[in-house]
């Protein structure tokens, strides 16, 4: 089967791989030696220095040590997961460390609506989460809020090869010169297709729609094409994959407004078209990444934009009508390219967590080849750490992860914009985009208003 179709051309190649280099080599190599750590503001750097003194001999093998270690529990909150890997992951977990009890906490699969509930209780100092997953937009602010432990002096200490993990994720936990995240799996946007329908997938947005209004009805589909186009995060990442296919920029280098031109204009007006087509669900502007699997699963749809995870779904003939007839390929291409955007999830220690040391041995373990290699088999999440895709088993999990073209994919995802505020920024693009894609205002008053909006929020 042929899997990916390159159509990546030159612009946007060449303004992803000036992107990534300018992630690349900011602060980065920094992090890890970073000797401001002892400078830190006193709240930032207490509770991880007094705590890794104690833990530093136990780090390497919790079980070696376990014995005479007093018993702790924590505290560990993650959004709503369907996959069943988080409890494989602490029970391994917790038989290497036979003192560190993990109490699971299930959080709302909305990352939007998980932030909020976060918000809530660091603002106001809770302890009970100990450590927890962290969409890759939210570091900078729960960093500049002070709500999470700078992480640089446990990675020091245990010597964790930073340069294992792909750049671009490692820079999403980056914040202010230090690492306050570590990255737990990765995630860039696909295209799904229905092999039994379509030879070929498209390569083009125009190609797409064409496609999904002509095979729209085939094998039991109902629809052509199917994308996360509800008001939350998911759209917003939708549209920044449409904004960087038609070569725009929502914010620049330097953190310019950028969004308010013609290439905005003309991502956002696909968008529409997508939305207007008569193979779209009626509903579309209701989908979110749930609602996008469980439609193509059961084989409704041709064509679904979605995360990796979704392919070991469509495979596992328990849950997926359509397993054996479903290919992935590069999202299509606009004027200038196609673009994926970058997603995926870190894991984080609450500052006021009153089990620092024992938080990081699960942070640790998680994101670390066992953990990792855990996530990649029980629930199809893409690693990290670019050496598990050589790894046999996590490739013989899923056709993705044996697939060099994806793991280029992964590395040269387009991120959303690394800022304190982030969630300002996704709010406004929200409603913009909603209304554009609800027709109450055009494409132009929505890349206008964004602009404006954003410099506004810029400039608090
Ligand atoms: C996925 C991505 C995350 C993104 C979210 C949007 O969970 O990993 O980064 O914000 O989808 O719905």
């Amino acid at each position: 089967m042929k899997i990916w179709k390159k159509v990546l051309t030159g612009t946007v190649a060449m303004s992803m791989v000036a992107m990534m280099a300018a992630c690349g080599d900011d602060e980065d190599t920094d992090a890890t030696t970073d000797p401001a750590d002892g400078d830190d503001t006193e709240q930032e750097d207490d509770g991880a220095d007094d705590d890794d003194e104690a833990g530093d001999d136990d780090a390497d093998e919790g079980d070696a040590a376990a014995g005479d270690q007093e018993e702790v529990t924590i505290t560990y909150a993650r959004g709503n997961d369907a996959t069943g890997s988080t409890d494989v992951l602490i029970e391994a977990f917790e038989e290497a460390f036979p003192h560190i009890t993990v109490e699971y906490r299930d959080m709302p699969s909305d990352t939007g609506q998980s932030h909020d509930q976060y918000v809530t209780e660091f603002s106001a100092g809770d302890a009970t989460i100990d450590v927890f997953d962290a969409d890759v937009i939210w570091p900078a602010e729960f960093a500049q809020a002070g709500y999470v432990l700078p992480l640089d002096r446990f990675i020091e200490e245990d010597g964790i090869d930073m340069d294992a993990y792909f750049p671009g994720t490692v820079e999403s936990g980056h914040f202010d010169g230090r690492q306050w995240a570590m990255p737990k799996f990765t995630d860039a946007g696909l295209l799904y297709y229905r092999t039994d329908i379509v030879d070929e997938p498209p390569t083009t947005w125009d190609e797409l729609l064409e496609m999904a209004e002509e095979y729209a009805g085939e094998e039991g589909t109902e629809f052509g094409y199917l994308m996360q186009a509800n008001q939350y995060e998911g759209l917003v990442v939708n549209a920044i994959e449409f904004i960087s296919a038609y070569g725009g920029q929502v914010l620049d280098e330097d953190q310019n407004v950028t969004v308010d031109s013609p290439e905005t204009v003309a991502a956002i007006e696909k968008m529409k078209e997508i939305v207007d087509a008569e193979s779209s669900p009626s509903n579309i502007l209701n989908f979110d990444e749930p609602a996008t699997h469980t439609a193509f699963l059961e084989g409704q749809a041709v064509f679904a934009r979605n995360w990796p995870y979704m392919q070991s779904m469509t495979e596992d003939e328990d849950q997926s009508r359509v397993a054996g007839n479903v290919g992935f390929a590069l999202l299509p291409a606009g004027d200038a390219g196609s673009a994926a955007g970058l997603g995926g999830w870190m894991t984080m220690i609450n500052r006021y967590s009153e089990n620092p040391e024992a938080a990081w041995e699960f942070v640790k373990f998680m994101t670390g080849p066992e953990g990792q290699k855990i996530s990649a088999m029980e629930g199809g999440l893409a690693p990290t750490i670019a050496e598990l895709y050589e790894d046999s088993d996590v490739q013989g999990v899923a056709q993705l992860f044996a697939d060099e073209e994806f793991v280029r994919t992964l590395d040269n995802a387009v991120p959303r914009p690394i800022t304190p505020i982030y969630p300002q920024i996704s709010d406004i693009m929200q409603i913009e985009l909603s209304r554009a894609l609800a027709g109450d205002i055009s494409a132009e008053e929505a890349a206008s208003n964004m602009q404006t909006q954003m410099e506004a929020a810029l400039s608090e």
